[in-house]
């Protein structure tokens, strides 16, 4: 039995054929909007059905919904906007119920937008409500104040990939991830969400969960991050030497899950988690403080297990996919082995270096402890900063 996607069908808003062809010619005609890098992340998704059952950029119902009762305007659970913004000018000269085209920054056109809302965006009350500050440091708050004005809503109809060069062995759709789990009998699937290289103490969770799965789907966020957080090219290649050399390849899939990063912590996991329920899996891991990100002084945003919590304002049932969640993981000396704070000894010894010692330690070339992260994977890193210094 597979798991149902959001909403009870999988969203597939890709052109072919005949639709397809008339699509391309309508669209030369149309006034061309771009799409910042984020919004072609958003579109391929809804696309594919990844944001099933968005079909397309929200109007101004389902936004206001989403802002005050973390719902689509139908009650289904639905916790992040996903909108296309335009300026001023850009409404002036969109017909409203008419069509608009979509393009790349390089003017390559990908869709059409059959325009049904055009509304005003409160960037205050946007990122007030979305990450709980309006702090401009936040990269989420950032991004909200980059945006324009406006935000035009309606359904999408795909008529181009956005153009990928990496990860081409790693690109499926929801409905080819579903398709490799029956495949391969996997009744139960847990997802991993990271941004990061998978270092010792994710390693840990991943391995944790498949203990109570058939499958482990590496789900790494390829799309927008912030200038940061490690490129996704150089995170990709970590991956590839980690599961080849640490985990049982017939039991994890590697798999891209092509999103802009908002980090939004607790709006944030929930809508993590649907996402991941629209690609098949059963279960999905949320660790300590899930898609989070610090303020410039160092300290985080939002509690360690906000995000934990953010699933308690909804039955399971609205949720339809089982969360895994772990407290904070680490290496404690005493035992040899990763800990977290739940199954720690009392005289636990942890062991710790922090991000920061860890990015001074790769980039002088040295290896960080096995403890903390695996050879191969500090190699890459190695490696990567020696050639941003070039
Ligand atoms: S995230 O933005 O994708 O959440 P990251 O890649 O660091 O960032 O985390 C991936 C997942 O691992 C998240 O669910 C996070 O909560 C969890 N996680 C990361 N580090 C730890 C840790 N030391 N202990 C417990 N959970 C962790």
């Amino acid at each position: 039995m597979t798991i149902a996607p959001h909403g009870g069908t999988l969203v597939n808003r890709e052109l072919k054929d005949k639709a397809l062809e008339d699509a391309r010619i309508r669209a030369k005609h149309l006034t061309a909007l771009t799409l910042s890098e984020r919004e072609v992340c958003d579109l391929e998704m809804i696309a594919v059905g990844a944001m099933s059952p968005l079909q397309g950029f929200m109007t101004q119902a389902d936004y206001e919904s989403c802002l005050v009762r973390k719902r689509l305007q139908n009650g289904l659970v639905w916790t992040l906007p996903v909108t296309k913004s335009v300026t001023a000018e850009e409404k002036g000269n969109i017909q409203k119920a008419g069509e608009i085209a979509l393009k790349t920054g390089n003017g390559l056109v990908l869709a059409i937008l059959q325009v049904e809302s055009a509304f005003p965006h409160d960037k205050k009350r946007h990122a007030e409500c979305v990450y709980g500050t309006l702090d401009g440091a936040h990269p989420g708050v950032a991004q909200v104040n980059q945006m324009g004005d406006f935000f035009v809503g309606g359904k999408i109809s795909l008529l181009a990939r956005p153009p990928h060069e990496d990860f081409l062995d790693g690109r499926r759709d929801p409905v080819q991830t579903r398709a490799y789990f029956e495949e391969k009998g996997w009744k139960t699937v847990a997802a991993f969400q990271t941004r990061n290289p998978i270092h010792r103490a994710h390693e840990y969770l991943t391995k944790c969960a498949l203990e109570a799965v058939d499958g482990l789907m590496i789900h790494p966020l390829m799309g927008e991050t912030k200038s940061d957080d490690v490129p996704a090219r150089v995170r990709w290649d970590c991956y590839k030497v980690l599961i080849e050399k640490y985990y049982p390849a017939d039991h994890v899939l590697l798999s891209v899950f092509p999103a802009a990063m908002r980090y939004a912590g607790p709006r944030e996991a929930v809508w993590h988690a649907i996402c991941r329920k629209n690609y098949g899996c059963t279960h999905f891991i949320v660790g300590r403080d899930h898609a989070g990100c610090n303020r410039p002084d160092g300290k985080p945003y939002y509690g360690s297990y906000d995000a934990q919590k953010a699933f308690d304002e909804f039955s399971s049932e609205e949720i339809g996919i089982e969360i895994f969640k772990f407290e904070h993981c680490f290496f404690d000396r005493k035992t040899g082995g990763i800990v977290s704070f739940k199954t720690a000894p009392k005289d636990a010894d942890s062991f710790f270096v922090s991000g920061s010692k860890l990015r001074d330690m790769l980039r002088a070339g040295q290896l960080p402890p096995v403890e903390i992260t695996r050879p191969e994977v500090a190699k890459i890193l190695i490696d990567a900063m020696k050639e941003k210094k070039t």
